[in-house]
């Protein structure tokens, strides 16, 4: 889709120099426009050489670090290699912790971010229900494939990770956990764009009290975002999420994969 997008954009390019029509425009070029020309180029390129920090730098700014593609096929390298030397036993559960520091330390940003929301501007807020959105898209993806690609293999020694047992059990617990959370921040989202959100927009929410004895911002009405609701819901994912991730933890240690019989070659085929 995107290459033939591409594809349609340049073809034009290619085919002009070599039309009658552009030569001879070309021909009618003087060298002094041609110079004034070559100099546009050249100011343009500096301009957007300078930018590009600038807009690295607005990125990384935003609170919103994006979680690493949970394992997604497409960026595996083709050769899998140990990163450290140490104990091969360990290569799963060195490869999966990256994701799971992840996840941990998005839904920690959510829930200490949590008790001031009720308040926020409206662009902070849409962010804060961004950065949830985003963190159920990336644990739905990473469940998918380890259920299609990884679980399968672990299962043939493991039978925790076989298809009805415990992980995936945990998986289907919190997949109704994510449902939950990601239904209610999008539809906070659409309610907050939408009429309601506009109304209560203009009539002072997430923006400063006017009056001087009052301090912070006005609140949203619960009727646009239920601050309360969504703590509830962060805190019933968060209770499924955890306790999942160390158990998972734990079932691919070095421990349990030397214990569960698994040879180092074996180890180090596992797809991740
Ligand atoms: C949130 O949970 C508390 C405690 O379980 C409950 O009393 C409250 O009604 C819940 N609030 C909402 C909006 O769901």
């Amino acid at each position: 889709m995107r290459d033939g997008r591409r594809r349609r954009r340049l073809i034009p390019f290619t085919r002009h120099p070599s039309s009658p029509a552009s030569s001879s425009i070309v021909a009618r070029i003087s060298n002094l426009s041609l110079l004034l020309f070559a100099a546009i180029i050249i100011i343009l390129a500096s301009l957007t050489a300078r930018l590009r920090p600038i807009q690295l730098l607005r990125l990384s700014s935003l609170h919103l670090r994006p979680t690493p593609s949970p394992l997604a096929p497409a960026h595996r390298p083709l050769i899998t290699m140990p990163r450290s030397r140490g104990d091969p036993y360990s290569y799963l559960y060195e490869r999966m912790l990256p994701f799971h520091a992840n996840f941990r330390r998005t839904i920690a940003m959510i829930q200490h971010t949590l008790p001031q929301t009720q308040t926020l501007p409206k662009r902070d807020l849409e962010r804060f229900l961004a950065m949830g959105v985003q963190l159920v898209h990336h644990l739905e993806m990473h469940h998918s494939i380890e259920e299609a690609h990884i679980f399968p293999v672990l299962a043939t020694k493991m039978p925790d990770f076989g298809a009805s047992a415990t992980h995936v059990h945990e998986h289907e617990v919190m997949h109704a956990a994510l449902e939950a959370f990601g239904g209610e921040l999008m539809a906070t989202h659409r309610r907050l764009t939408g009429s309601q959100g506009k109304k209560a927009e203009a009539e002072g929410c997430g923006q400063a009290l006017q009056r001087e004895e009052e301090e912070g911002r006005k609140a949203w009405p619960r009727s646009v975002y239920d601050g309360e609701k969504v703590a509830n819901l962060t805190q019933t994912l968060a209770e499924a999420l955890l306790p999942h991730l160390e158990a998972e933890e734990a079932s691919i240690s070095a421990k349990s994969m030397r214990a569960a019989g698994w040879t180092e070659e074996e180890v180090l085929r596992i797809p991740i």
